[in-house]
């Protein structure tokens, strides 16, 4: 079985980690955000580190999505302030995976997973070949290729929502509860190819999820809301 901390994947790509003391890449000082009568999230103080892993927690409503959305920079707070990077190569590259999964309903798996490819960011098509079908094979999806998205249930287009995301190579992900749809061990299983991009190339992961086996398992920072609050950021192991 795929283990991230001895893998024998054959990603290809540069490893970013640089050696260097952590770098904050997003910061939020008394962020609040207010829609209509309904304030969302409330004075909010956090910073994500470069290479951190941090897990998003709380019960529905709790603020999770909205918190997401403004680390990305889909909206601004209504007052306090958003330092984030910009979704732009020279800086940062953020990429989002939100509950509306985005992919192409009419076009295959496959030719949904080819959208990614950006000749900047790979040597070949070949090196990009590979990266896709290494994902795909480490996420057992390399058989339902030919299926069309409209076809595939909730779990698969989940994988390939994530495969797609991670075939861009970004710094940053951000990802709102991309296990919804999956059984725990195949949400296991995919933490540990997000795990393993974080330890291999710094990927940055801020993840919301509702599944508190998933959180125990990894270690990451816990940041848990509680009706627009950050009630809590640490490690799992004092919650
Ligand atoms: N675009 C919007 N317009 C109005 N109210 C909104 C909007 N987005 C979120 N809200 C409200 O803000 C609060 C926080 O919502 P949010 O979607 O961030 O919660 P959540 O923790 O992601 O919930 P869930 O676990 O159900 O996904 C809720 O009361 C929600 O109804
Ligand atoms: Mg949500």
């Amino acid at each position: 079985m795929f283990q991230s901390q001895n893998n024998n994947l054959g990603f290809t790509g540069p490893n970013k980690s640089s050696g260097l003391p952590p770098v904050n890449i997003i910061s939020l000082h008394d962020a609040s955000v207010k829609f209509d009568s309904v304030h969302a999230l409330k004075n909010i103080e956090l910073t994500i580190a470069k290479g951190e892993i941090v897990f998003v927690t709380g019960a529905s409503g709790a603020g999770k999505t909205t918190l997401l959305r403004m680390l990305s920079g889909d909206i601004a707070p209504t007052s306090g302030m958003a330092k984030h990077p910009f979704s732009r190569r020279e800086e940062f590259f953020v990429a989002r995976v939100f509950q509306d999964l985005r992919l192409i309903p009419e076009l295959t798996c496959e030719a949904n997973l080819n959208i990614a490819y950006d000749p900047s960011l790979y040597d070949s098509r070949k090196a990009f070949e590979k990266d896709k079908a290494e994902l795909c094979r480490v996420l057992s999806v390399s058989d339902r290729m030919k299926l069309k998205i409209k076809d595939a249930n909730g779990g698969l287009q989940q994988k390939i929502a994530i495969i797609r995301t991670l075939l861009t190579k970004p710094d940053v992900l951000i990802a709102d509860e991309p296990t919804s749809a999956l059984d725990s061990d195949n949400g296991k299983r995919l933490f540990e190819v997000l795990n393993y991009f974080n330890m291999k190339r710094g990927m940055t992961i801020v993840w919301a999820t509702h599944d508190k086996e998933l959180v125990k398992s990894f270690s990451g920072r816990i940041l848990h809301l509680d009706g627009g609050r950050l009630v809590y950021s640490g490690h799992a192991c004092f919650i």
